[in-house]
């Protein structure tokens, strides 16, 4: 199993996506894990983005994303980090595979909804920055895991 770090940005809080985003990752197996709606502060934009800084777009990445309420998830599953990627779709929504998340609600890089982790460490690290260890809620089966579990697979 996998955990990987989703953050719905301000954009997707704002335009009622919440429920249908973290619908998303439910329908494909995906357990969150962690959930949380927080503010975000320019120090934490910062580390978040810290890969970008100095890039042309930096400013306005740490501007937006501290715009309005941001819902930060652990999510949990196999292959989590690359199916969560797939299903979120290209930073670029008019180059994402159409039924991916950003190709159907979104036409912006700038306002393209939703972050994901794009490795296993940046996901380490994503996740460290938004959530404390104690506060991820792993200890449930979803319904997946209860038929695999009976069909004694992984
Ligand atoms: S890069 O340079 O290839 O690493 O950048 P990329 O992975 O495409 O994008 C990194 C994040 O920057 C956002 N982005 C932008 N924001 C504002 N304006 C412009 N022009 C722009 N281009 C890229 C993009 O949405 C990525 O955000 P996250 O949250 O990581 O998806």
């Amino acid at each position: 199993m996998e955990r990987t770090f989703v953050a719905i940005k301000p954009d997707g809080v704002k335009r009622g996506l919440i429920g249908k985003i973290i619908q998303r990752f439910e329908d494909k197996s995906y357990k969150i894990i962690g959930l949380k709606m927080i503010n975000v502060s320019p120090e934490l934009a910062a580390k978040h983005y810290e890969e970008h800084f100095g890039k042309p777009f930096y400013n306005k990445l740490i501007k937006f994303l501290t715009m309005g309420p941001v819902v930060a998830m652990a999510v949990e599953g196999k292959n989590a980090i690359k199916g969560v990627r797939h299903l979120v779709g290209k930073t670029n929504p008019d180059e994402a595979d159409d039924g991916s998340i950003r190709a159907d609600y979104s036409s912006y890089s700038t306002t393209n909804l939703i972050h994901a982790s794009d490795c296993p460490e940046s996901a380490q690290r994503e996740l460290n920055l938004y959530f404390n260890e104690s506060e991820f809620c792993a200890n449930y089966k979803n319904m997946f895991e209860i038929v695999l579990d009976e069909l004694g697979e992984e």
